[in-house]
């Protein structure tokens, strides 16, 4: 597997844009890509059309847009766009183009782009809840996989009407975040297909009064590209996430939002015991205020100030640790594979590496991805690198990369460690 950390400008990215009202967010897909420094040329089908202008996916793209194979002719426009292709993204891909691909035709100049088109090709359907359902859809979408096209799945929600439920269009952001993700090489296999995954992610906040806590910079975003991957990979994704309301929802994933440690505590000892994998992402506070104003503390009153100037703390229990426990002790119906996750700083006698060694040990957990925190490392950004331990003794480096890649390599090493 190769590990871009970002993608490295020019490529030469083709936005496939199919009709279906989600075609608007294309927009927003093309605008990424240029940003990024990539040279994006957008190719819709005639009903895409219908729904964006070519004119705004021109000015978006900078290139000359097209629908047909006789436009641009004399430069063999139909073989040569998906012959110099780095990476096709297909979004909203309607379930009328997937059945197009899959029989092979060349119709149009997208579905000729494809017959030709050797790099990876991200596909990101949208339509509605009975069509996504329907027999000739699952079955194209399967025939797609197996041809290594990745097809992603539907978000849940909103749909062009009054329905809800999955075909929609996942986030344009996550989109981009996964055809790179792809593009650098990470798997989107189904071998996850019909496992259970608990992820817990974010930051605890441990409140002081109604309005004041004790918390930490964790966005989320990694435990989030967990639950992305890991539905891609076809589980049952539930997320317990502390205070990352902002993050879009995985498709697919169930999310509970929870506050306070003791929260996380009690929702993750919930479902412990029906997952086969958990992944312990968040950061978590170790400690809470022994007690908790139930009205803001005001300055000026004696006994608030006292409050606010000495907050007595109490230890939190440890998620972590309770959790190998219980399965040590048999109390967990399933046998999960168990991360932890640990965000440290070396010093003069010991490396980050070796402390999260000692992390690993003291927990029992099974894998601990481990990375090196400080001076505007990691917390809050984009990417991330590492090591990934396990209980044996191994240890495998995590490339810099986007948290989609470097969760991709997370979900590896569990399978990876389930199967030894
Ligand atoms: N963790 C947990 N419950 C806690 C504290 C931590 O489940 N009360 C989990 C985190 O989600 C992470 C792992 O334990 O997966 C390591 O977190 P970390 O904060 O590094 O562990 P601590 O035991 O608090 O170690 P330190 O003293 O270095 O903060």
């Amino acid at each position: 597997m190769t590990h871009v950390s970002s993608p490295s400008a020019p490529r030469n990215v083709v936005v496939g844009v199919a009709g279906g009202i989600a075609a608007y967010k294309a927009c927003h897909i093309v605008r990424a890509f240029k940003e990024a420094g990539d040279n994006v040329r957008v190719v819709p089908t005639e009903s895409a059309l219908k729904f964006v202008g070519k004119a705004t996916f021109e000015a978006l793209s900078g290139n000359p847009v097209s629908t047909t194979v006789f436009d641009a002719v004399d430069s063999v426009q139909h073989v040569k766009v998906g012959q110099e292709a780095d990476l096709i993204v297909i979004a909203p891909a309607t379930a009328d183009l997937m059945a197009r691909v899959v029989a092979g035709r060349g119709d149009d100049l997208l579905a000729a782009t494809l017959l030709v088109a050797t790099c990876p090709v991200v596909i990101a359907p949208a339509m509605h809840t009975e069509m996504w359902f329907n027999p000739a859809t699952v079955a194209n979408v399967a025939t797609l996989r197996q041809r290594g096209i990745t097809v992603i799945e539907p978000a849940h929600g909103r749909l062009t009407g009054k329905d809800t439920g999955p075909g929609r269009l996942p986030d344009p952001e996550q989109i981009v975040d996964l055809a790179n993700a792809v593009h650098a090489g990470a798997r989107l296999p189904q071998d996850l297909a019909g496992k259970k995954v608990l992820i817990t992610a974010g930051g605890t906040h441990e409140h002081i009064d109604p309005v004041r806590f004790i918390g930490n910079s964790s966005s989320g975003r990694q435990g989030f590209a967990l639950g992305e991957i890991a539905a891609q990979r076809g589980a049952h994704v539930s997320i317990v996430a502390g205070n990352a309301a902002e993050l879009p929802t995985p498709a697919g994933a169930e999310i509970v939002p929870v506050v306070s440690t003791q929260d996380m505590f009690d929702a993750v000892q919930e479902r412990a015991g029906q997952s086969d994998f958990i992944v312990m992402a968040a950061a978590v506070a170790d400690f809470t205020p022994a007690s908790q104003a139930t009205s803001k503390l005001k300055k000026g009153s004696d006994s608030d100030e006292d409050a606010l100037s000495t907050i007595s703390l109490v230890e939190n229990p440890d998620i972590l640790a309770t959790t190998v426990k219980r399965r040590e002790a048999g109390e967990l119906d399933s046998n999960p594979v168990i991360v932890g996750f640990a965000a440290e700083t070396g010093d003069e006698h010991t490396t980050a590496l070796e402390y999260a060694r000692k992390k690993l040990q003291k927990k029992g957990c099974d894998l601990l991805m481990c990375n090196e925190v400080g001076m505007g490392k990691v917390f809050g950004q984009k990417h991330n690198e590492g090591w990934i331990l396990d209980a044996h003794g191994g240890v495998v480096d995590v490339e810099h990369g986007s948290k989609i890649e470097v969760a991709a390599q997370i979900w590896d090493a569990a399978l990876a460690y389930r199967e030894v």
